[in-house]
């Protein structure tokens, strides 16, 4: 078990990618172990998830009067027992500060379904529907990327895949078909860094980056 990466999951809801990690942990498809769930949200669904795949979690709401700088000094402390080799963001949705980040550096990873440089922040489907409906966007996407600072999901692109729209679509299915590409795309890109290294992962995005 020794070649078999620490990862480190932070989760603020359904943790539907969470499930994709642990499901490919568990197939032997992704060369890696879930060692810890933290979550800021005491009713986030992952938790459930993790609790069934026998994964210790964590429950680390922010308190009354703490300060972000108070906040991230402890959430680090509880991910570096750990001992991650790759801290993961799947639908964690709190800003992280540096007081965090430079504990990991070059090992912080965030999901985010919207291709670089568009619908920061939150409601990113919906906002990319919306936009595609009144014709200003052509398509969307997920994408994976580093967080070597604050700035709210960007960061260097680790992988990205686009995602038409349908004239079919419903925000509904369209959401599904974002989520799927997400499960797929987060599965892969840990398995790349764990496989090839980050240098390689960040080469191979930059030549793929059209690929839908
Ligand atoms: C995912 O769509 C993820 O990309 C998004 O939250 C959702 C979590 O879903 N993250 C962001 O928007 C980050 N800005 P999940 O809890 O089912 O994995």
């Amino acid at each position: 078990m020794s070649d078999v990466a620490r990862l480190v999951v932070l989760i603020s809801g359904s943790g539907s990618n969470l499930q994709a990690i642990l499901d490919a942990c568990q197939q032997g498809s992704l060369p890696a172990q879930v060692v810890a769930v933290i979550s800021n949200k005491a009713e986030a669904y992952g938790l459930q998830r993790a609790n069934n795949a026998a994964v210790p979690s964590v429950i680390f709401p922010v308190h009354k009067n703490q300060t972000r700088a108070e906040y991230d000094r402890q959430l680090a402390r509880i991910v570096s027992a750990f001992k991650p080799d790759w801290v993961i963001l799947a639908g964690w949705m709190r800003l992280l500060t540096n007081t965090f980040l430079s504990r990991f550096p070059n090992h912080v990873i965030n999901l985010h379904p919207a291709l670089p440089g568009a619908f920061p922040g939150t409601h990113s489907i919906e906002r990319a529907y919306k936009a595609w409906q009144s014709e200003k966007i052509p398509h969307t996407g997920v994408m994976v990327h580093l967080v070597p600072d604050e700035g709210v999901d960007n960061g260097p692109l680790l992988n990205m895949r686009i995602v038409h729209m349908r004239d079919e679509d419903t925000l509904d299915t369209f959401e599904e078909r974002m989520h799927e590409a997400e499960h797929e795309l987060l599965v892969e890109t840990i398995n790349s860094l764990i496989v090839h290294g980050l240098e390689r992962t960040m080469h191979n995005a930059k030549s793929n980056s059209f690929r839908s």
